[in-house]
Order: C-alpha cells, then structure tokens, then sequence
C-alpha cells in the first residue's frame, strides 16, 4: 500500500502541515523503493534524514508550543522525546547490522505509523491551540 500525505492529516497550521509533508514524502519514497527491489539503499538515505528531521522538526514544533503557552507541552516534549530515540535505536542498528526485513517492519511501525498517529492525536491539538492564539 503507498505511504501518502492525505487531507485528513491537514492539522491546520501551514508551517507544521509542510514539514509534516516532508516526512510523509520520504517514508513514501523508502516504501515505493522497497515494493521495486530497491529499499537497502533508500533505507540508509531515509534514516540520515529522519535523524536530522527529527531534531530540526520537533524544534519547530516545541518552539511554538512553548511561545504560545501550549497547556500540554510536558506531555508532546515526552511523546516527541520518545520518538527522536526510537530513531537514533534504528539508525544505529543500521549502521552496525544493515538494512534488513525487521528494521523496515520497525520503520513502518514505529516511525510512520507511529507519526500519523501522533499528528491526529496530538499534534491538530496543538494547531487547534495555536489558531486559538491567531496564528495560522
Ligand atoms: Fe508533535
């Protein structure tokens, strides 16, 4: 099945929604590469990404969250905390085992999956939040 951003995911916010757009973009892409035979080499290129995406990403996210007085800040900083680990875990079983079966199980599960999940969950709570504060 593709990986694709869908309205649905839209938390309303124009500068969350573009680099939450990214990140769906390339786990698309890692998936695409799998399905032709190719995802060994898309695998290393889409880890190096989520661990720079990761930090540049949840900066943003945390920056906003904390100029506009986002009540569940404690909470999103844990979830994001949790997350920026499970890919550093990944990376680095990458780089000492390679690319395998269960690290792609984990890439789907544990990042993309997981990702969706946090974007409807929480993160249109904290554009909903910000909206409320006029920013858009
Ligand atoms: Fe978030």
């Amino acid at each position: 099945m593709a990986f694709a951003w869908t309205n649905d995911l839209a938390t309303g916010n124009a500068k969350i929604d573009t680099e939450h757009k990214e990140l769906i973009d390339i786990i698309g892409q890692l998936i695409a590469a799998c399905q032709s035979g190719k995802g060994r080499e898309e695998m290393l290129r889409t880890v190096q990404f989520l661990e720079q995406y990761t930090v540049r990403h949840f900066a943003n996210e945390e920056a906003l969250q904390r100029q506009y007085n986002y009540p569940d800040l404690q909470n999103h900083l844990q979830y994001h905390a949790q997350f920026r680990e499970t890919v550093k875990n990944i990376a680095q079983r990458l780089h000492t085992d390679g690319a395998s079966v269960q690290l792609l199980a984990e890439i789907n599960t544990k990042v993309a999956m997981w990702f969706t999940q946090h974007i409807r969950m929480q993160d249109t709570k904290v554009a909903a939040h910000l909206k409320q504060n006029g920013v858009i």
